[in-house]
């Protein structure tokens, strides 16, 4: 039985979920306005995964009978100076992402709820690939120092995704 905390803090997390799919889905329009079309695709691919987060935590829940609710989502931030800032920006948001799922995991060692803690594992590892995509990315940016010709050699490799 999962404890009363833990099944609102996941809640939380399909919530967070959500909402990172919808700041993806943001940058995703920034870029193709912008006509970085490699980051475009980059950033609809990467909002898919954050949906699927969310439903394999929703699907969790009702695994183990716990409640599930259906979130009201915020705007996501829709301005951006450059690609470099969407990467940046889309960094610190996994960073966040990550000290919560970490949060989960401590509530389940806690509650000593070991189904909990062992479905959460794969998000533990998941966060790690996911701040390394973006770091590298975020790193490749900064390393061309606004070159356009080196930033649309980047946003190119972006449409291998
Ligand atoms: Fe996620
Ligand atoms: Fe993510």
């Amino acid at each position: 039985m999962i404890s009363k905390r833990l099944n609102e803090a996941i809640n939380d997390q399909i919530k967070a979920e959500f909402e990172s799919a919808s700041l993806y889905l943001s940058m995703a329009v920034w870029c193709a306005k912008n006509v970085f079309y490699g980051a475009e695709n980059f950033m609809i691919k990467q909002a898919q995964e954050e949906e699927e987060h969310a439903m394999k935590f929703v699907k969790f829940l009702l695994e183990v009978d716990a409640d599930v609710v259906i979130p009201e989502l915020g705007k996501p931030r829709a301005d951006f100076s450059s690609l470099l800032d969407v990467f940046e920006s889309g960094l610190e948001h996994e960073k966040l992402v990550t000290s919560r799922i970490n949060d989960l995991v401590k509530l389940s060692d806690e509650d000593g709820d070991y189904a909990t803690n062992d479905f959460l594992e794969w998000y533990v590892a998941e966060q790690v690939e996911e701040e390394k995509t973006f770091r590298d990315i975020v790193k490749k940016l900064s390393m061309v120092k606004g070159s356009p010709a080196g930033i649309l050699r980047i946003d190119d490799q972006l449409s291998n995704r």
